[in-house]
Order: structure tokens, then sequence, then C-alpha cells
């Protein structure tokens, strides 16, 4: 059976900044326009934990991890010893910063799809803090958005704009508030396009072209295929942080939606799926138990052993990545490898 992914990391729309950020000021989301309200998003977030607790299997959206304490577990996964794409990108960027920077026309400006804490965005940044005369960012939470813009405060960036939006949305929002005559690039790292199943990855390399003209540039951050047993520790650390981001999604219901999860009845369960080339997180019921979510009217049963299919985590080959470059109408792409972490950086650029 064709299995769908459940759901890229990303959220229910966000709020649109009402005016570009004048050069020197820094746009606080707070006097935006258009912001959906707390209640829309509750709604939209009851409406695709029924839906998709639904299906078979049951999943949940993986753009729900990312509240404020999943994001603060998220930031400390990227920490741990077994999981190695935040510091291998890190280190990639920090080597070659200028070298990815150098083709794109003067002024550049940026925006980072998924931005987080924004640690690596400022580590580009600092190569040349003068070059960029906005920079975009975008994530849907905004916990992740107030640390990004300090970060970069810190830096000396005087322009940054804030998008509480997904990927999609925010990509739209940042096209739209591109500086005249500025180049842009876009920023899709940390292995984020692996929580796309491969159509819907297409799908989105290809709006990421779309929208970029002559001159523009997607970098974008890969995992790649590694043996399995060092993709079990970066997915099932001995720490249980992982275990504990994954089952933060059901205390997130129980917070936001009234639903009575047993945290302890769930246990974490990462597998390699060679054939997708994929890691998949579960949530694994220890038993039979009844779950009730009183903000989505909605009751279940899981019996032991039935599962939450909860994220999708595709790995790639430095020559795949291209081809899906390729097929979502980009050129040629320029690629940046760690070979040791195994991870690979790679700057689609369209031709001036
Ligand atoms: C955000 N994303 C690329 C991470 C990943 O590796 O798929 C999320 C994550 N899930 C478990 N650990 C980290």
């Amino acid at each position: 059976m064709a299995r769908t992914l459940p759901g890229s990391r990303g959220g229910p729309a966000g709020g649109a900044p009402a005016a570009p950020a004048r050069r020197g000021a820094v746009a606080r989301p707070t006097a935006l326009m258009s912001v959906p309200t707390e209640a829309m998003l509750r709604d939209a977030f009851a409406a695709d934990v029924t839906e998709y607790l639904r299906r078979t299997p049951r999943q949940l959206p993986s753009k729900y991890f990312y509240d404020e304490l999943g994001s603060s577990l998220f930031e400390a996964i990227g920490r741990l010893p077994w999981y190695r794409i935040t510091r291998a990108e890190s280190a990639l960027l920090a080597r070659h910063a200028r070298e990815i920077l150098r083709p794109l026309p003067h002024p550049v400006s940026l925006a980072e799809l998924g931005c987080g804490s924004g640690e690596k965005l400022a580590i580009l940044v600092s190569s040349a803090v003068d070059r960029f005369p906005l920079i975009q960012l975008v994530d849907v939470s905004p916990a992740a958005l107030d640390t990004a813009r300090y970060r970069l405060e810190a830096l000396g960036v005087r322009a940054s704009l804030a998008h509480r939006a997904t990927y999609e949305d925010g990509l739209e929002r940042a096209a739209r508030h591109r500086p005249a005559g500025a180049s842009l690039l876009v920023l899709f790292l940390g292995s984020n396009i692996g929580n796309f199943d491969p159509p819907m990855a297409r799908d989105l390399l290809a709006r990421i072209r779309r929208v970029l003209r002559r001159g523009d540039a997607l970098l974008l951050g890969s995992d790649l295929v590694k043996p399995e047993r060092e993709l079990l520790l970066a997915y099932d650390d001995p720490l249980q942080v992982t275990a504990a981001f994954n089952r933060n999604l059901l205390r997130r219901i129980n917070d936001e939606l009234g639903g009575t999860f047993d945290l302890q009845g769930f246990a974490h369960r990462a597998t390699w799926n060679a054939g997708a080339r994929r890691v998949e997180m579960h949530l694994v019921s220890r038993l039979r138990q009844h779950v009730r979510i009183a903000a989505a009217g909605f009751e279940l049963t899981f019996e032991p052993d039935e599962t939450i299919w909860t994220e999708s985590s595709y790995k790639y080959e430095p020559s795949q990545v291209l081809e899906e470059g390729l097929a979502a109408g980009f050129g040629r792409g320029e690629q940046w490898i760690d070979r040791s972490a195994r991870f690979v950086l790679t700057r689609f650029s369209v031709p001036v």
C-alpha cells in the first residue's frame, strides 16, 4: 500500500508582514495585519489531529512537533553526539560561506524557510553582515522566530522580517517582500526537505524555483543515506531526547486540545525503511487504551502495539539531490559534502 507522509514541517498559515522592512528597521511581527487568531490555529490543529488519527495506519503531522517546548527539544537534538546533521551543516557553512555567496549578484537578500533559532543563518550572515539589505525568517514557531531575530540583531543586522508561516506561505511572502534590485538566496537547510515524501519534496523545490529570478539561488541542506546503526542512534538516542520530542506531540494535544493521552502508555520507535530510504518515527501503544480529545470531539481506542506514525526523514544520495533539483526546473547544482557525517549542501543557481 502506498503510504502518505504524515505532513511536512511547517504549520497552519501564519501572519504576513503588512509592509516591507525599511532599511535600518527591524519589522516586528506584532505590528502585522491578517494574523490568524490562536483560536483559528487551534481549530486547524484539532481538524488535522482528527483526520490523521483516523487514517490507517494512524498518523500525526510532524509539523506539530514545533511548539515552544518542541522547538527547544529539537535544538537539544541538534547538540546530541548521535545527531550530526546540525553540526555537519554548520561546519560546511562556516567553511564555505564566501564560496556559496560568491556567484550571487550584490546585494543579496536572504530568506530562510524553517529558520528555527537562526543559528546556521547567523553563520552565513556573519561572513559579511553588510552584504544583506534584508533577511527574512520563516518558521511556524513564534519562540523560534524571536530567538532568530535577536540573534541577527546581536550580529548587527538592521533589517529583518519574521513570517510565522508554513514553508509554502512563507516562501510566497518572502518573494513579495524581496527588496528591489537585490538578488534572493533562499535557504532550506537542516535536511528539512527530508520530512517531505519525494513527490511533495519535488513540488516544494519547484515552487521555490518558480519564485526565483535570474541571479537568485537556493541553498539546500540534505542528509545522506548512511549505515542503519548510525541512523537509528540519531533518531533513537540513548539520552531519550528524541523520544521526548516525539511524545511531546501527545503532550501538546493534551494541553491544547483537551486530550487524555497517557504519555507513559506510548513507546518511541525509530525504524529504517531501506526500500523507501527513510527513517520513520512512531509512537507505539504499550496496551489497549482509550483516548478522548475534547476540542476535536473525538474518541479512539488503541490496541496493544498499534502505532501512530509521526515523522519520516528521507535520506538522499548527492546525485539524487541534483536530479531532484533538475526535475524541479533548476539547472546545474554546486555541492559541498561532509563525507564523514554524510551530509550535503547544494546551491542551485538561476543563471543570470
Ligand atoms: C527537522 N527535521 C529535518 C529533523 C529530521 O532529522 O528529520 C527532525 C527530527 N526528528 C527527529 N530528530 C530530528
